[in-house]
């Protein structure tokens, strides 16, 4: 397990993170979401020891990370570090020697990791030639290529087409299979309620939700249920007892149930104003999750 443990850092006046902890289980995806300037960045150079806490510690299995454990992580940067002109391969077994593979470990690697995220066809051409997008998988790559024991992703979906996020999502999902623990950083929330375990909401520097995602929506105390009926007109819809109507659409609408109120008892009353063609339980998305929390 990776724990952020009590971080603290301030830059000036400016307080980037306040006493943030969350920890990354072995085997899960964590999405570590928040507007921009919330500090993600931030915790994750600081994971990195790219940059120093003000106050609290990195654990890796229990213990304080040193260089030798983070040498061992696999690491994203905000700022993309590749070297243009050099060749993706070149660059891959270069990196991964860096990271302490041996010569033929490292060549493997790097033919394995461009196969892995379909590059391998460009891997003998300089890296300033591919797409950006192309680019984005070479950098993807290199976080990959020494077989990391932690994953730490910074907005690592940026830039990629559908088909990019496709094989980026698959191979997350390998890594956390095959027991690493990930978190990365994204503004794609219905992404990360796709692929993530669990979800780290921070703003202005501080862990605001946290949790598996099907437990932050079922925190949500409204009921909402979602109706459409068959019917001339929608009138039946304010007519419904024991609802407030949140949303219309042309045959319908989404409906908060008072308290007391059943589903049954709404389902009854929209039955008598025709045909049912929609009736469920609504719940909440990560969007709204995150628009409650951060207020805007
Ligand atoms: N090196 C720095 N010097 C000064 N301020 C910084 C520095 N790095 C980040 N900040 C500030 O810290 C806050 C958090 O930034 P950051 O971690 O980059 O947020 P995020 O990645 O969530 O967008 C922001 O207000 C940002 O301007
Ligand atoms: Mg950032």
């Amino acid at each position: 397990m990776l724990e952020l443990v009590g971080l603290s850092r301030q830059f000036g006046d400016v307080v980037a993170l306040d006493d943030v902890s969350f920890s990354v289980p072995e085997g899960e995806i964590v999405g570590f979401v928040g507007p921009n300037g919330a500090g993600k960045t931030t915790a994750m150079r600081i994971v990195l020891g790219v940059l120093a806490p003000d106050r609290g510690e990195v654990r890796w299995r229990g213990r304080t990370v040193d260089f030798q454990t983070r040498r061992r992580f696999g690491y994203m940067p905000e700022e993309r570090g590749l070297y243009p002109k050099m060749r993706v391969l070149d660059q891959l077994v270069y990196l991964a020697r860096l990271h302490g593979l041996d010569r033929d470990t490292a060549r493997r690697q790097g033919e394995r990791t461009a196969e892995l995220l379909g590059i391998a066809e460009r891997a003998r051409d300089r890296t300033e030639t591919l797409s950006l997008g192309n680019q984005q998988r070479v950098q993807l790559a290199a976080a990959l290529v020494h077989r990391p024991d932690a994953l730490v992703l910074d907005e690592p979906f940026g830039g990629l087409d559908p088909v990019g996020v496709d094989v980026l999502s698959g191979v997350l999902r390998g890594q956390a299979e095959s027991g690493v623990p990930v978190v990365f950083s994204s503004h794609q929330l219905e992404l990360v309620e796709r692929l993530c375990d669990s979800i780290v909401l921070i703003h202005r520097g501080r862990v605001v939700a946290a949790g598996r995602i099907d437990q932050l929506r079922a925190s949500d105390s409204r009921r909402l249920v979602r109706i459409e009926v068959g019917a001339p007109n929608a009138l039946w819809l304010d007519r419904l007892p024991g609802v407030r109507v949140v949303e219309r659409f042309p045959d319908g609408g989404v409906v908060e149930l008072d308290d007391g109120v059943r589903e049954g008892d709404v389902l009854d009353g929209a039955r008598s104003a025709g045909e049912i063609r929609h009736f469920s339980v609504v719940r909440r998305t990560l969007s709204e999750i995150f628009r409650e929390v951060v207020g805007s």
